[in-house]
């Protein structure tokens, strides 16, 4: 992953532990309404995708492991992780583009419950996203997959009649120096990294089509979220995925659906609206959507506010914010291997780690939701803005809410971290918290689409009986029980 130049290492930390009298007055531990729920406290653990559904994409007890383990901590909501809409493989990624689906997400919901003794609200948050090709070696790209055209054989300086056979070997033997001389921009650029398809290349039909596919696609994995009882369902309109890339001021598309801010928004909001009219008012739906891109050219806070505004006033029931996260400045990946949204600048301000610049990696988004919260209000509406980003003790979170920065605090790695961290933190053993240290090591994992685990307790009562171990029997996949019994005696 990229980190900043100025490589200052950070220290995360308790924090002064919290009285009694604290946590009792705390905004924190302060129910709040989202949309037509109520949650018991303002934690919410955001959407982070483990790694451990099936090649169906189906639920597995591994799915329903981890999210009974963070409900253990009775945090106010759990988002589950990115859930793909579309019924075509897509590795082991959550799916819900289907009613077979259905039942695996019913023992989920049936888990959280028992797990939080139905203190903690379970939402699934839904995605789509456009196909993304390995890095090819340089004998399949030429050999395989370039389109020769005149253009390229005369910058090539080959006879517009040699045979495609013989044209793609030429090609190929003028080595790395000269391909970018004469390959065009696109297809240098998925020589390098990939092809990867955007909403720009309405060339493609399928490209082309998405803003009469996607409303009905989305609304359809949301009613199906309702049928196995979630709480809600969080759109994904962030990071590097085709909502965001809608919203993106880099969307250029010139069919309507891009170019000025009304164009861009169009897709979204028919999205929400079609979900809306799907599930109804009874339901939440709520989006997760950048403040920042941070990316050349990128959408601005000032745009996202304006984004955040018109998602509400159509009736969004939450607003949970994140930077960054693009493939646009994504490190070359290996042969083999395909682009990683999280690599570059943008990815590490989606997650800082520790080593960082005079920012730092605790509230990196704190002054972007801050402004987006305050544009809402300013129009006097009031839905709840969730805010993420390196939130790790009850000061922080604390003090976040109090600002009015966001009204629920998000804990993502935190939650990784020590799932039990709400409960330790309402009943007084806030002092045994075990503290995120922000080393990334689970982000890497999840590069590597590796089941994810945290490396502060992954080790921890290997040979305890029924601890169930990673793929490669190295890890255990859950974090240790915790009961406040244990602690006390020791
Ligand atoms: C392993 C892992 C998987 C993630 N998967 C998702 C995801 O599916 N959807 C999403 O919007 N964000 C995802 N994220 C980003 C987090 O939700 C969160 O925005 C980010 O980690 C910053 O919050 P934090 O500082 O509390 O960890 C993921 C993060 C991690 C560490
Ligand atoms: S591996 Fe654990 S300690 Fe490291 S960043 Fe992830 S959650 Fe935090």
């Amino acid at each position: 992953m990229w980190q900043p130049s100025e490589r200052i290492r950070y220290q995360s930390s308790l924090g002064p532990v919290p009285s009694a009298q604290a946590v009792a007055q705390s905004r924190l531990f302060d129910p709040v309404r989202v949309g037509a729920l109520e949650l018991t406290n303002r934690i919410w653990v955001p959407a982070m995708v483990p790694w451990r559904a099936n090649e169906a994409g189906e639920v597995t007890d591994d799915v329903i492991d981890w999210y009974a383990r963070f409900a253990q901590g009775q945090p106010g909501a759990i988002v589950m992780e990115a859930t793909g809409i579309r019924d075509v493989p897509s590795g082991p990624l959550l799916r819900l583009s289907h009613d077979r689906y259905i039942a695996g997400l019913q023992r989920v919901v049936e888990a959280v419950k028992r797990a939080s003794g139905g203190k903690t609200r379970l939402l699934i948050q839904l995605i789509d996203f456009l196909r993304i090709r390995r890095r090819p070696n340089p004998e399949t790209f030429f050999r395989r997959h370039l389109v020769l055209s005149a253009a390229l054989l005369q910058r090539a300086g080959l006879d517009p009649a040699t045979p495609p056979d013989e044209a793609r070997e030429a090609l190929l033997s003028l080595g790395p120096a000269r391909w970018q001389q004469v390959l065009d921009a696109a297809d240098y650029r998925d020589l390098q990294y990939g092809a990867r398809e955007s909403v720009n290349d309405v060339h493609l039909p399928h490209v082309a089509s998405l803003p009469h596919e996607l409303p009905e696609l989305f609304a359809q994995a949301a009613a199906r979220a309702k049928q196995a009882g979630l709480d809600g369902v969080e759109l994904h309109y962030a990071h590097a995925y085709t909502m965001a890339s809608f919203l993106s001021t880099t969307n250029t598309r010139s069919d309507g659906y891009g170019g000025s801010l009304e164009n861009r928004l169009k897709v979204p909001l028919a999205v929400l609206a079609r979900v809306r009219d799907r599930v109804g008012t009874g339901f939440t739906v709520g989006c997760r959507m950048l403040t920042e891109e941070c990316i050349d050219g990128g959408t601005s806070v000032d745009v996202s506010c304006q984004y955040a505004v018109a998602l509400a006033k159509a009736g969004m029931d939450f607003i949970s914010t994140s930077r960054g996260g693009k493939f646009d400045d994504a490190k070359q990946p290996g042969v083999g291997q395909a682009a990683y949204p999280y690599t570059g600048r943008s990815g590490y301000e989606c997650m800082p780690s520790r080593i960082s610049d005079a920012l730092g990696p605790f509230g990196r988004n704190r002054h972007a939701t801050q402004r987006v919260r305050h544009a809402l209000r300013a129009q006097g509406l009031e839905q709840p803005v969730v805010g993420v980003g390196g939130i790790h003790n009850f000061a922080q979170a604390e003090e976040m809410l109090n600002a009015q920065v966001c009204d629920v605090v998000g804990l993502a790695r935190q939650s990784l971290a020590d799932p039990d961290w709400p409960r330790k933190i309402r009943d007084g053993h806030a002092s045994s918290v075990r503290v995120c240290e922000y080393t990334n090591y689970c982000e890497g994992l999840d590069q590597k689409h590796k089941q994810v685990t945290c490396q502060l307790w992954d080790r921890q009562g290997m040979q305890a009986p029924g601890v169930k171990k990673t793929h490669d029997g190295k890890r255990r996949l859950v974090a240790p029980e915790w009961s406040p019994i244990a602690v006390i005696t020791g």
